[in-house]
């Protein structure tokens, strides 16, 4: 294993929140996406979700730039919005922003986040973290299957997933695990940021669940 020793915090965060992981990652709407069973138009509807979800962490890294503490998180080489708009034309046209379906489970999410991530710097961290390493972990495996499984050439549609400015994730991945190791949280603003990491799986579980609950087979 090349990962933090055992007592840095990233690697309890990790520890604290590899249930909560397995489960977002084993739910059936992902894993038949990524078996090629479900129609391009049910992973255009997880890129709408994912807009408003990712307007408000990127505002909120707005907010939080100057941040002591928050602030060394913010790298504008992670900003996803762009990217989710482009894709959004593609797979949906370019009036893509007046077809946006209803979503309880992305307005949760987003809703969350502008609930926590704006002022303190625990909430922002603990999305910030659970969004952008999974992106740059299982996010790039989701990435290429869908560019292949469903032909799409030039990254066209799946932009989002390609980082162009971050040519290396892990060495990327092991300089965030520094920072957050470095954060000065005392133990409570610790178990803080697991706590709301945690929360953070279970509205990305919501948000699968939501998707998985439409026929999408019989839609198309
Ligand atoms: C098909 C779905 C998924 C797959 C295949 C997947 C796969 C992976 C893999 C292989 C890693 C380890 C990378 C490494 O050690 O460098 C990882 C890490 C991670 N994933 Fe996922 N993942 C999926 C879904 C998710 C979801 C839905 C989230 C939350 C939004 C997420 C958040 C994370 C985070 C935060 C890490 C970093 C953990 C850490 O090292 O602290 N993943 N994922």
């Amino acid at each position: 294993m090349t990962e933090a020793p055992e007592a840095a915090f990233s690697a309890v965060l990790r520890q604290a929140s590899a249930t909560d992981h397995a489960e977002a990652e084993s739910a059936g709407y992902m894993s038949d996406l990524m078996s090629g069973k479900l129609p391009l138009a049910a992973f255009a509807a997880l890129t709408a979700r994912l807009h408003p979800v990712y307007a408000a962490l990127e505002e909120a890294a707005e907010a939080m730039r100057e941040h002591p503490v928050a602030g060394r998180f913010v790298h504008d080489e992670l900003t996803r919005t762009p990217s989710l708009e482009a894709d959004l034309a593609f797979l949906r046209g370019a009036d893509w922003a007046e077809q946006a379906e209803n979503s309880p489970a992305a307005d949760a999410y987003a809703a969350r986040i502008r609930e926590v991530a704006f002022t303190s710097p625990e909430g922002f961290v603990a999305h910030h973290y659970t969004r952008y390493l999974g992106d740059l972990s299982g996010g790039l495996i989701i990435g290429r299957t869908i560019e292949r499984l469903y032909d799409l050439s030039d990254g066209r549609g799946v932009s989002f997933y390609r980082f162009g400015e971050i040519p290396k994730p892990k060495n990327f991945k092991d300089a965030y695990r520094t920072l957050i190791d470095e954060a000065p949280f005392d133990p409570d603003g610790r178990a803080l940021v697991v706590a709301e990491v945690r929360e953070a799986y279970r509205l990305n579980s919501a948000l699968f669940a939501e998707l998985g609950a439409i026929r999408w087979n019989e839609a198309a």
